[in-house]
């Protein structure tokens, strides 16, 4: 089996493995000249430099700073066509929600992404992917959610299903807006057709809606929630965009894995998400480019919950193809501590897409990490506009 001891890390920067919830979120092993021993793609051993056991091939990584590889646990990569007409009219003062109303925003997504193939998604997804990989994500969440039926759903997890040879994806079924016409009858054939088409064919591990005035009520997400977890399914949700109108609260009762946006939460939602088990998932790309109020993630980890960070990456909310500028917008923008921000990237969102086996470099935990082209970690939160990350290794591979 190969072994690989790396060596000449300026700091070896790691939470520890599994969520890690309020201020535990701040507790990070720092550790100066430091190595790490990997053997078949699993980490072995991390610690001192002079400690090392000195057995393996050496790979020096040349004096600088090394962290886990981050997960993106929110990310609509699959989409035709473009928002640039939106953002135009946006900046000059049509709010999102309004653009929506009007049958556009999400649904103009809809028509050009319903119109294309597989093989154009394909396409059009992989330099995103390789954007986000570029900017330290080593996995990656990636939703449906812009087909205009069933079909085109399904076209949508058949291209993030011929992704997953290149990028480590975990694919998500997003029920985003109802049809215009025919909405209790489309919620029951989600219900019945497409949530069971899809658990059969294992096209996705979770069932995402999203809950707000513009897109489905309680009620409807209940139903399609319990219809995805009685088929196998895990579930996460859209919730508090723009209004608490009870997504949050949804969620926790059903146990699904993470809320994700959580702008319009108030004291009520973070008390229950710091009750629960379900990962409070912030998207501070969405507050810089729609300019809403941030998600609350200092009072959220002050609460004791679990928060993870994403980049929402898609082309009407947030554009932003960089899960390391996500990290750095969480400490501007929702007020997270550089610490509290790379536990939020590592451990606790790979937790929000049921995943313990990575984001944390100790020993059994996967080999992605990340190496940067600083001395000193902190480089990450604090750098915007260029890329800190110099390298990434996924399984101690370097891409
Ligand atoms: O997470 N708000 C709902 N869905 C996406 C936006 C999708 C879009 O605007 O195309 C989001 O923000
Ligand atoms: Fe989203």
């Amino acid at each position: 089996m190969r072994e690989t001891l790396f060596t000449n890390i300026s700091q070896l920067v790691t939470p520890a493995p599994g969520v890690q919830r309020g201020a535990a979120m701040r507790d990070l092993t720092v550790i100066p000249d430091a190595a790490m021993l990997v053997s078949g793609g699993v980490i072995h051993w991390v610690g001192p430099r002079a400690e090392a056991p000195g057995t393996a091939q050496e790979h020096d990584l040349g004096g600088v700073a090394v962290v886990p590889g981050l997960t993106d646990p929110h990310a609509h990569a699959v989409w035709a066509g473009n928002r640039l007409a939106d953002f135009e009219a946006r900046i000059s003062g049509v709010p999102y929600e309004e653009i929506l109303a009007r049958g556009g925003g999400i649904r103009s997504s809809m028509r050009a992404t319903g119109a294309a193939g597989v093989e154009e998604l394909v396409a059009l997804a992989r330099p995103r992917l390789e954007a986000l990989r570029t900017s330290g994500a080593t996995t990656v969440e990636v939703k449906s959610g812009y087909g205009l039926d069933f079909d085109a759903e399904l076209r949508m997890l058949y291209a993030i299903r011929e992704l997953q040879s290149e990028f480590q994806l975990v694919p998500t079924l997003l029920i985003h807006v109802p049809p215009t016409e025919g909405r209790a009858e489309y919620v029951q054939a989600v219900c019945h057709d497409l949530i069971p088409a899809v658990a059969r064919e294992e096209l996705a591990t979770a069932v995402d809606v999203f809950t707000e005035r513009e897109a489905f009520t309680v009620d409807e997400t209940r139903a399609i929630l319990q219809a995805a977890k009685a088929h196998g399914l895990q579930t996460k949700l859209h919730a508090d965009q723009f209004h608490a109108i009870g997504g949050t609260e949804l969620a926790c009762e059903l146990g699904a894995l993470s809320v994700d946006h959580l702008e319009a939460s108030g004291p009520a939602q973070i008390a229950a998400l710091a009750a629960s088990n379900t990962v409070a998932t912030i998207l501070p790309g969405v507050t810089l480019h729609l300019g809403l109020p941030a998600a609350p993630g200092r009072a959220l980890i002050d609460a004791g919950a679990a928060v993870a960070v994403g980049t929402d990456l898609n082309p009407g909310s947030s554009p932003v193809f960089s899960a390391g500028l996500a990290l750095a917008l969480a400490v501007r923008l929702c007020r997270l501590t550089p610490a509290e921000a790379l536990t939020a990237s590592t451990v606790n969102a790979a937790v929000a897409l049921g995943l313990s086996d990575r984001g944390a470099l100790t020993p059994g935990q996967r080999a992605d990490f990340l190496t940067l082209h600083s001395p000193d970690w902190r480089d990450l939160p604090y750098t915007l506009g260029t890329n800190p990350v110099q390298s990434v290794f996924v399984g101690g591979i370097r891409l």
